[in-house]
């Protein structure tokens, strides 16, 4: 019944989020966190490239993952127009085992939220830290649950270079506080001269953790070292709900 990260979501997410489009300041300070790592480095969830192509720009040797095959394409054309020609492996993070082994695993912007269950997670922070050399470093993004209305839709609308356009809702379906994860619907329909020509129907599921929650799984898989930093300021304590916590774990 569901896509994820299909056609229309590729298109629409190249679209609002074009290469090099810095979200709060992701890029800027993974940048700077990383200035000092000569080795190889793996974004998971690498996406269409927003977040990886200004770290090949910046002569960063980076490997990418992702499940989403069009998300894929859409990141090698962009990577190609541009002469590169990254490592992109179609896999899954709940279980993934690539010829690599990384300076850096980064995975920004809360797409590790989109992993749905607890196990699936855990699963996926062990492949992390396999994938490390000794002394390397996993930074990950969380985004805290706020804001939450059950059955709220929002609807945008884009106007695509092409003359298509592109309506987006998103209906907020439920919220399970028990597994800590919300679910959202999100349909997409592709209209061309007010015909409705292609749709998409994507689950959107976010699990969210407590911060000192995911201290403790971090602990539990190995890593040391471990630090936790709101809205992109390094060590800076959380102090709002909406601001993205980025957590930096070694293994040693
Ligand atoms: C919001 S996009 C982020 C893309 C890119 N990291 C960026 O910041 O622009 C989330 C990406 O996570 C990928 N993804 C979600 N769950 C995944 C999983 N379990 N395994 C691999 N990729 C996954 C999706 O296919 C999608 O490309």
């Amino acid at each position: 019944m569901f896509s994820y990260y299909g056609a229309l979501s590729t298109e629409v997410y190249d679209f609002t989020k074009p290469v090099g489009y810095s979200i709060d300041g992701d890029i800027e300070y993974y940048l700077e966190r990383l200035k000092t790592c000569k080795g190889r480095i793996l974004e998971a969830a690498v996406g269409s490239g927003r977040f990886m192509i200004p770290f090949l720009e910046a002569g960063y040797i980076v490997d990418g993952i992702d499940y989403s095959p069009e998300m894929l394409n859409s990141c090698r054309e962009r990577c190609e127009e541009r002469g590169y020609n990254p490592n992109l492996y179609e896999e899954d993070l709940k279980r993934f085992s690539l010829p690599s082994n990384y300076e850096a695993i980064m995975i920004p912007t809360g797409s590790f939220c989109l992993i749905e269950n607890r196990e699936d997670s855990l699963s996926a922070l062990k492949c992390f830290f396999k994938h490390l050399v000794s002394g390397g470093r996993l930074i990950v993004d969380l985004e805290l649950l706020h804001g939450w209305k059950t059955g709220e839709i929002s609807t945008s609308t884009f106007s695509l270079p092409s003359g298509d356009g592109i309506m987006m809702e998103s209906k907020s379906i439920e919220i399970d506080w028990l597994n800590q994860k919300t679910v959202s619907y999100i349909k997409y329909e592709k209209w061309r001269k007010g015909k409705l020509i292609e749709t998409e129907l994507q689950r959107f599921a976010m699990r969210w953790y407590g911060i000192e929650e995911f201290k403790l799984i971090l602990e539990s898989v190995g890593f040391s070292e471990i630090t936790c930093s709101a809205a992109y300021n390094y060590k800076q304590q959380p102090s709002n709900v909406s601001q993205i916590i980025t957590f930096e774990a070694v293994r040693k």
